[in-house]
């Protein structure tokens, strides 16, 4: 096992991802861990992290020395090849040429980091994020490749087992980057990369029972992907101690809240709080038309229910969360303990403070994609497992310029399952990131039989997307989109006409709302 420590770059949870999809079972910890826990964790092998600050700057986070005392291989990336050459005897100073984004290394000598990946004399893409440079290298240190701005851009000293390198191999846009890690971790630390999912999965199921003992743990079910996984792990920990709370607000797709309540309850015997709320949450949107209104009521709503239900519970001193990484804006604060800002994946930002609970949040450290493999590992239907995301107000910010009410709702539940269903047919399903319908606030003049229609109309969205940060339309073919419409119009009472939205992200966004 490999141990990271953390010095506050933004990127520093890939390293770990990289290293989970090699194989290598990898923990980060904060900069500052001390030398008994490292030496008790007995890794196979150090990472130090990028990070923000300057280690010539007064006061910058330094690790235990031990790091480099316990006779194991260290690769420091970026501040930590930095760290690592200043904490050795070498000398960094801060430097006018600064380097950031995309930069190309001249590969110097061979070395055990690049075997197999980057040969002597190679030029090679990687991606820079740095001010400062490396001036002197300590004493065994070999510079392996060089840059524009930075001379030491990787080093080595093959004794020692000691790499650093100034750019960042974690990230995508360092072609070769996961090669190299791998490199550190199968072959200089000898890791034999046969870690798993599965192994994941005890791990995490040990760290919950640690955590919770013989307390009560209380956990948010929305039927989306992360809050399920969440679940469904923390129960193969701790059975009956879970109790799971699905504040549900009538906003979602058509049939979702019976098929969690189906999955949870009695597939898993998980015990489950369906707390039916849609009136409550209809009430409080009457006459709301402005988006944020919406997201503000929808939020703060789902925070007073469910903090009622807790209540009602009561005795549960811990707060379970299906928090991903990505949600984690900031992770280790570089200069000292763990701070850290969540954004709740219900936008329901306030929940942890209000309830003055223990968090438990058992995927933090993992992506979306590993935790569909997670959930798929542990039983859960495809159904979840491979859902679309869908927004934590739900149907609510698919109703346009209008105001929610439960025809209107109904109506759009209605065009969304057709939608959803002929895509599904098509096998179109899991190329899609996000498919779904939007009741248009317009109404237009239609034929039906003989007689005249007056009705509104429903847009169809379907984008692909890595991180929904940005997206493009899905490209269907008219006569598949025509058979959707003529379905929708046929069969949804009140929609009259269908349009498909070809607009991608940016400059639109995915939603309408
Ligand atoms: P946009 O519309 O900003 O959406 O392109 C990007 C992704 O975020 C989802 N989304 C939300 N999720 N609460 C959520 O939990 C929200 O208020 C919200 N608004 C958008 C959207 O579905 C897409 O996946």
């Amino acid at each position: 096992r490999i141990l990271i420590l953390d010095f506050g770059s933004q990127v520093t949870q890939l390293i770990a991802r990289r290293l989970r999809e090699a194989g290598v079972y990898c923990e980060i910890w904060p900069w500052n861990a001390d030398e008994a826990r490292l030496r008790a964790f007995a890794p196979r092998g150090i990472i130090l992290s990028g990070g923000p600050a300057s280690v010539t700057a007064e006061g910058s986070p330094h690790p235990t020395p031990a790091v480099f005392e316990a006779g194991v291989p260290v690769l420091g990336i970026c501040y930590g090849e930095q760290l690592m050459c200043q904490m050795l005897g070498g000398e960094v100073q801060g430097s006018d040429h600064q380097e950031f984004g995309r930069a190309f290394v001249e590969v110097q000598a061979g070395s055990a980091l690049f075997s197999g990946v980057w040969q002597a004399g190679g030029r090679e893409q990687v991606w820079m994020s740095h001010g400062d440079r490396v001036t002197r290298l300590p004493e065994g240190f070999r510079v392996i490749a060089t840059s524009e701005g930075a001379p030491y851009a990787a080093i080595a000293d093959e004794a020692r087992r000691f790499y650093g390198v100034q750019f960042h191999p974690e990230v995508a846009h360092t072609p070769h980057g996961a090669a190299l890690l791998r490199n550190f971790t199968h072959g200089v630390c000898g890791c034999r990369g046969d870690w798993t999912m599965g192994a994941f999965r005890a791990e995490a199921i040990a760290r919950i029972r640690a955590q919770v003992g013989e307390g009560r743990v209380v956990c948010g079910l929305s039927g989306g992907v992360d809050s399920s996984v969440a679940a469904v792990l923390i129960h193969e920990a701790i059975g009956d101690q879970l109790t799971c709370i699905f504040v549900d607000h009538g906003l979602l797709r058509q049939g979702e809240a019976e098929e969690v309540v189906r999955t949870f309850r009695d597939r898993f015997n998980i015990r489950l709080i369906h707390r039916d709320a849609s009136e409550l949450f209809l009430r409080a949107l009457e006459g709301v038309v402005d988006p944020e209104q919406k997201r503000k009521t929808i939020g703060r709503l789902f925070v007073e229910v469910f903090d009622e239900e807790a209540k009602r519970l009561g005795g549960a001193g811990f707060l379970a969360q299906g928090t991903l990484y990505p949600d984690v804006i900031e992770s280790a604060h570089p200069t000292g303990g763990a701070s850290v800002t969540i954004k709740s994946h219900h936008n329901v930002g306030g929940l942890p403070e209000r309830m003055n609970m223990k968090l438990v949040e058992p995927l933090r450290e993992l992506f979306k994609d590993e935790v569909r493999a997670l959930g798929r590992e542990l039983g859960i239907p495809e159904s979840i497992v491979g859902r679309h995301p869908f927004p934590g107000p739900g149907l609510a910010i698919r109703i346009p310029s209008a105001a929610v009410t439960r025809e209107a709702v109904a109506m759009l539940q209605k065009a969304d399952a057709i939608f959803l269903e002929e895509i599904r047919a098509a096998g179109l399903y899991d190329a899609i990131w996000q498919a779904f319908a939007v009741l248009l606030p317009v109404r237009s003049v239609g034929v039906m039989g003989d007689g005249r229609t007056y009705d509104q109309a429903c847009a169809l969205r379907a984008v692909t997307s890595t991180d929904g940060m940005t997206a493009d339309i899905y490209p269907f073919d008219m006569a598949f989109l025509g058979r959707v419409a003529s379905r929708i119009v046929n069969e949804v009472r009140g929609i009259n006409r269908v349009t498909y939205d070809v607009t991608s992200k940016p400059p639109g966004t995915i939603e309408w709302e």
